[in-house]
């Protein structure tokens, strides 16, 4: 699948698109609403997206910064007609280069426990112990970027 990996801004179109992605993906299924939450803060957050040959927006995650080096990586999603072909890791690793040319050298999250092996497929390290977050179990992980 021909995909590719650009930045969205805050409240464009494709923004937008995102916010229904991760509703379904990341909110729905726990029978909460990502609109129920003030989304006003990422406003200052990085937006990442992938497209599909048609357009379609099918991948998307979010940085927030919360150090002078270091970001947070948030609402990892993929659509669920394109997971499971190396989309995810597509997405995360060209979310890495895009934090070191903006001169960030490490990226935190907090994982579900359900894909922390995604995650650790892609060299994080799980740190702590398992904890709750919106409702479900979860793991915090980290990577130095290179
Ligand atoms: C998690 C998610 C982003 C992964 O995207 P994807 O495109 O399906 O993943 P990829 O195909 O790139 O998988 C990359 C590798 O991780 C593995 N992997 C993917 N999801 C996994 C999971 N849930 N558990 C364990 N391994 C997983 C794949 O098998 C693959 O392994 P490989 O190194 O042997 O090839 C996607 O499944 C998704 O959007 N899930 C729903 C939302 C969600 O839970 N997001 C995470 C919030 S923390």
């Amino acid at each position: 699948m021909d995909i590719h990996f650009l930045e969205a801004q805050y409240g464009s179109d494709d923004y937008r698109t995102s916010c229904d992605l991760r509703d379904e993906l990341l909110r729905k299924p726990l029978g909460m609403s990502l609109f129920d939450q003030d989304l006003g803060e990422e406003k200052d957050f990085i937006h990442l997206i992938g497209k599909n040959e048609e357009q379609e927006l099918i991948a998307y995650l979010q940085f927030k910064k919360i150090e002078e080096r270091t970001l947070k990586m948030q609402q990892v999603v993929v659509a669920e007609h394109a997971q499971g072909k190396g989309i995810g890791r597509r997405l995360v690793l060209f979310s890495e280069q895009f934090a070191i040319m903006s001169g960030f050298s490490s990226i935190i999250l907090h994982a579900r426990e359900s894909v922390i092996e995604f995650y650790e497929r892609l060299d994080y390290v799980r740190e702590g112990e398992r904890f709750l977050e919106v409702t479900i179990p979860h793991f915090k992980a980290s990577k130095r970027l290179q």
